[in-house]
């Protein structure tokens, strides 16, 4: 078990023990773990200090069988360690550190969610850590402005060689490999695949020391289901978005991604791409798995 706040949780293992949880929160939410009104309003409202807030707070916990809330909590996880939420944000510093100063500190940090981790860690002899998780979303590289002209004309020639994808997650696509092709078989199949220089170079640049490029190409109102990438290939992918702006989803995350936006992802989280508005292309670049890459090696050596 393990504590962090809403901003950078996910609502599977997360669960939300403030008196409201935030609008919109789908998580589960243990209201038993929230301060009563009576100690919020007081708070906010500077009845109480931070002490006098331990010490109400306290009190409602000593009510509670710390046995009970323990396994309650992770009947609620679904299977994965459970994290407690509430609201605040730890100080950058303390995210660095990792250093936990004391949770009634108000120069620092005050929170529930950590008097409700230390009062399990003393009551059950456990460990409840803050984490410092950053959200995994999408990260922005820049844009392909001077050449997306050329880039698009080059897509177009594309055509006649590109063949429809075989993931039933995006059917109706066109897809082609340079460098490296993957073929989903179990185990996984690692081809060489057509080499273009241009495209290997603006790779290279963009993503340096990948070993495989797949171009992409999405007619009107194709898109792609939510899925999680190949376990041959490492996390990070690199793409430029080529043609129209689309509608990214990452995580609980959505993007406007825009004609000539470079992104990077992990690639092992979910994430699908909406019916696009118009005909787009994709550049992705991605690394081999070293284990699959030694392979590969040894079989055309
Ligand atoms: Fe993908």
């Amino acid at each position: 078990m393990n504590s962090s706040y809403y901003a950078i949780a996910s609502p599977t293992s997360g669960i939300a023990i403030s008196h409201y949880p935030p609008l919109g929160w789908k998580g589960s939410h243990y209201p038993d773990l929230a301060p009563n009104a009576d100690l919020l309003n007081g708070f906010k409202q500077k009845k109480f200090d931070v002490e006098d807030y331990n010490k109400i707070y306290h009190q409602q916990l000593d009510k509670l069988d710390p046995k009970k809330v323990w396994s309650d909590l992770y009947a609620l996880a679904n299977g994965a360690e459970p994290t407690l939420l509430c609201f605040e944000k730890p100080k950058a510093q303390l995210a660095v550190t990792g250093y936990e100063p004391h949770p009634c500190d108000p120069n620092l940090w005050f929170c529930h969610r950590r008097l409700v981790a230390q009062w399990l860690e003393s009551s059950l002899n456990k460990t409840v850590p803050e984490t410092f998780r950053e959200k995994p979303g999408l990260k922005h590289l820049g844009f392909i402005r001077s050449g997306l002209n050329d880039l698009k004309s080059w897509c177009r020639t594309q055509q006649p060689t590109e063949k429809p994808t075989a993931s039933s997650y995006a059917r109706g696509r066109f897809e082609k490999w340079y460098e490296h092709e993957f073929k989903l078989t179990m185990p996984v199949e690692i081809l060489p695949a057509e080499h273009d220089e241009r495209i290997y170079q603006l790779g290279q640049r963009l993503y340096p020391g990948n070993h495989s490029c797949l171009f992409l190409h999405y007619l009107p109102g194709i898109g792609i289901l939510p899925h999680r990438d190949h376990t041959a290939s490492e996390a990070w992918v690199v793409s430029v978005n080529i043609g129209a702006p689309v509608v990214f989803r990452h995580g609980d995350d959505v993007y406007q991604l825009e004609d000539g936006q470079v992104a990077g992802f992990d690639s092992k989280q979910i994430h699908s791409l909406d019916p696009v508005p118009q005909e787009r292309w994709a550049l992705s670049w991605r690394c081999i798995k070293p284990e699959h890459l030694n392979r590969q090696l040894t079989l055309f050596n």
